[in-house]
């Protein structure tokens, strides 16, 4: 008879069931009325009483055992149903939305302007944050002794040869010379670096898109004509532009762009400072010395170049009157931008 309940208590611990039924199934064969346990216990009753002692603490033993172990299994099935029973979708129930983050200003400007000059088919090129002097400077029609070199605008990393950060993207342009031939139309978006004390206007981080385009006979007119959709796709259909001689080490003639004030349509406000006009950027004709520089016969070739500070367009978009909020981060901030874009 040991034996025999030895036997039942090791199948009953190693009894494992996938499904409610088949435990029930289970306890009957066991606990039930016509099951083994009760059939060992009828048993029992007649095994001679010197041996009643010893079967009877085992009989008990397996008892429990068996009790419990069928109690834990129905407990496990249970929870497990219950899951699968949460997990069923009610398929008809309106989705919720997910919240959706947004897109930091800085990207949506110049995603825009990105997309302004590829209608007018310029494609975008990028370019190393950390540059040599070659690439910022010298090969920009720099002279030696250009003030913009000085230790006051530029970060530097080494000396000698030099390696700095890049204070514009123009060196994106050198690096597209480099590599193409003309025809280049290029539109050269990145973070750059400059040594300036922060204030509401001015950060020592910020970002640049600056465009280049080279071909035979480009002429300012073209120059004009360009800026003048991107103005106008940027500012509005109503947008001016004017330009004012100005001076780049990289372009001749150069010019600083100003577009119309769209705030008072240029009647004046204290956003544009009473003038009517904002300026936006900086251009001109590529200097014949940086096309000789960087391998291009200025003969056959002419272009021209311009470069804006995407946090100045956002700042005149937005109506943003400080420029450090760009570089915050605050949530309150960001969440006024909020789009699918
Ligand atoms: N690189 C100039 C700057 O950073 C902008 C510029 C680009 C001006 C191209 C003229 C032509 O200020």
């Amino acid at each position: 008879m040991t034996n025999k309940i030895n036997d039942l208590l090791r199948r009953v611990e190693a009894f494992k069931p996938q499904a409610a039924a088949e435990l029930e199934e289970f306890r009957i064969k066991i606990l039930g009325k016509k099951g083994e346990l009760t059939a060992l216990m009828e048993e029992f009753k007649t095994v001679a009483p010197e041996l009643k002692r010893e079967l009877g603490q085992q009989l008990n033993r397996l008892k429990t055992t068996a009790t419990e172990r069928i109690n834990a299994l129905r407990e496990e099935l249970g929870n497990a149903a219950a899951d699968r029973a949460a997990r069923v979708e009610d398929m008809t129930r309106p989705g919720s939305a997910e919240p959706l983050g947004s897109r930091h200003p800085i990207s949506l400007v110049r995603r825009e302007i990105v997309e302004v000059f590829a209608r007018l088919g310029y494609t975008v090129a990028e370019g190393p944050e950390i540059e040599d002097d070659w690439h910022v400077f010298s090969a920009l029609n720099f002279p030696p002794e250009h003030p913009a070199r000085d230790m006051q605008d530029t970060f530097f990393i080494e000396k000698d040869p030099d390696i700095l950060l890049r204070t514009h993207t123009s060196s994106i342009q050198v690096r597209t010379m480099e590599r193409q031939k003309p025809p280049i139309r290029v539109i050269c978006p990145g973070r750059v670096f400059r040594n300036e004390a922060i204030s509401s206007r001015a950060h020592c981080i910020f970002h640049q898109i600056e465009g280049l385009y080279i071909d035979e006979g480009v002429s300012f007119a073209d120059l004009k004509q360009s800026l003048l959709y991107f103005a106008k796709e940027v500012f509005g259909g109503q947008t001016a532009i004017r330009m004012r001689p100005s001076y780049f080490p990289f372009t001749e003639p150069s010019a600083e762009v100003d577009v119309s004030c769209n705030l008072c349509g240029g009647k004046g406000c204290n956003v544009c400072k009473g003038t009517g006009w904002l300026e936006i950027m900086g251009c001109g004709m590529v200097d014949p010395n940086v096309l000789t520089a960087n391998g291009i016969d200025p003969q056959k070739y002419s272009g021209f170049a311009f470069g804006m500070g995407i946090e100045r367009i956002a700042m005149l978009k937005y109506g943003v009157k400080d420029l450090r909020l760009y570089f915050e981060n605050d949530v309150r901030f960001l969440r006024q931008f909020d789009s699918a874009l």
